[in-house]
């Protein structure tokens, strides 16, 4: 879970503490005092009184009233940055089933003990892999097995405690196999069933919390491309996950063909444009491990600005201007050029 008052801390480190202009401390401070004295009945001296009982009251309304001046002056905002750069699941919830419940973490991810399958047809964790190290993926064009470079790491939290769905299912030696990813991580799935080995079938890549028993899905095992189906479909909760990244955004996890990225509640093909500088190339310039707000910073940089420094309309055209720039250069667009259009928005205000 991620607190509000952490999300507050993120967004004022981010804003450098120079945009917060709606409060000032002083109105701040006196609007907490004036609230706390009212509320538990306490004169301008007890106010600062060792008395637990009112202590205890100070406390409550303190906090009480620091999360409303929080949500009044960065409600909105937060909600956005949140919905953003979480991937939450803001979207109206127009699916009827009852098993898409929304988490309110992030939704981008494999759990950090997912294997993933190496181009030697091993598996390996993500901590024991660095990027530029080859995996089995799809190729888009053919539906062929092919291999690509992990390029870089979009989300790392070695630790968080974090609500996963599990996708269960049985391979081919009849052993109990999962696959734990967040509710919104893209998972591949399809209508046709196939016995034999193949390419992957015409099928699409849905978010694990649609998946129901029953739903085919695409495992890869000793060589082979097949379909098998979801035995059960478990919520847990695990600590820590990663978000490799990908040449063609594809990956066999747990033996199963997924996606690398998740729904979003950003515009489809401004994703696409949006992730595109990370995918094209192996990124050597940053350590797999870390980032300092656990999201690569490419991709925070620009959250934080469309989400908190932008009107959503200034956002919203930007976006518009990234696929713009995406398609006239066919896809190859650098981080650079990517963030420069959200610095210009900004400047443009
Ligand atoms: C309460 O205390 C503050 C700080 O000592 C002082 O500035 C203010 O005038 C006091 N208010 C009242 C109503 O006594
Ligand atoms: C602040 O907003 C959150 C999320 O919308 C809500 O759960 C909480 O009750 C609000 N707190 C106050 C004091 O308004
Ligand atoms: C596959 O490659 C990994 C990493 O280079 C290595 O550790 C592993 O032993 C290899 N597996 C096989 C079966 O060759
Ligand atoms: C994907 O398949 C196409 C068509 O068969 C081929 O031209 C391309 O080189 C393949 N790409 C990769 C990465 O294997
Ligand atoms: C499977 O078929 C249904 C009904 O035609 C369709 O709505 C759905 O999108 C298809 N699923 C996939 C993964 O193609
Ligand atoms: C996938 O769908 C396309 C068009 O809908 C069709 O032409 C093609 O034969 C299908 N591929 C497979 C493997 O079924």
């Amino acid at each position: 879970m991620i607190g509000r008052a952490s999300i507050l801390l993120m967004l004022v480190a981010a804003l450098g503490g120079y945009n917060v202009a709606a409060i000032s401390t002083t109105s701040m401070v006196s609007t907490i005092s004036t609230t706390v004295m009212a509320s538990c009945q306490c004169t301008n001296v007890s106010l600062y009184t060792d008395n637990k009982a009112l202590s205890a009251c100070r406390k409550s309304v303190l906090i009480e009233t620091i999360d409303r001046i929080i949500n009044e002056t960065f409600g909105d905002r937060l909600t956005r940055l949140e919905a953003a750069a979480f991937s939450v699941a803001t979207t109206s919830t127009s699916s009827s089933t009852s098993s898409s419940t929304s988490s309110s973490s992030a939704n981008t991810c494999f759990a950090a003990d997912t294997r993933f399958m190496l181009a030697n047809g091993s598996s390996a964790l993500l901590t024991s892999m660095s990027t530029g190290d080859l995996v089995k993926c799809i190729n888009n064009t053919d539906g062929t097995i092919t291999t690509c470079p992990i390029t870089t790491v979009m989300h790392v939290e070695h630790t968080l405690t974090t609500p996963f769905l599990k996708l269960h299912y049985i391979d081919s030696q009849s052993k109990p196999q999962s696959l734990v990813v967040t509710h919104g991580h893209l998972v591949f799935t399809t209508n046709e069933s196939m016995a034999e080995c193949g390419d992957l079938p015409n099928g699409s890549y849905v978010a694990a919390s649609y998946f129901e028993v029953g739903w085919p899905i695409v495992v890869y095992e000793n060589g082979c491309l097949r379909t098998t189906l979801v035995t059960a479909v478990e919520p847990v909760v695990q600590n820590g996950f990663y978000s490799p990244l990908t040449t063609t955004a594809t990956i066999i996890a747990e033996g199963v063909v997924a996606s690398v990225y998740a729904e979003s509640d950003l515009p489809t093909d401004f994703y696409g444009a949006l992730m595109s500088p990370l995918i094209h190339k192996v990124e050597s310039t940053l350590p797999i491990k870390d980032y300092e707000n656990g999201i690569h910073p490419y991709i925070y940089n620009i959250f934080i600005i469309a989400t908190t420094q932008l009107t959503p309309e200034v956002a919203a055209h930007a976006y518009e201007v990234a696929k713009q720039m995406y398609q006239d250069k066919k896809g190859v667009v650098t981080k650079e050029e990517m963030t420069q259009i959200f610095l210009d928005a900004k400047g443009a205000m």
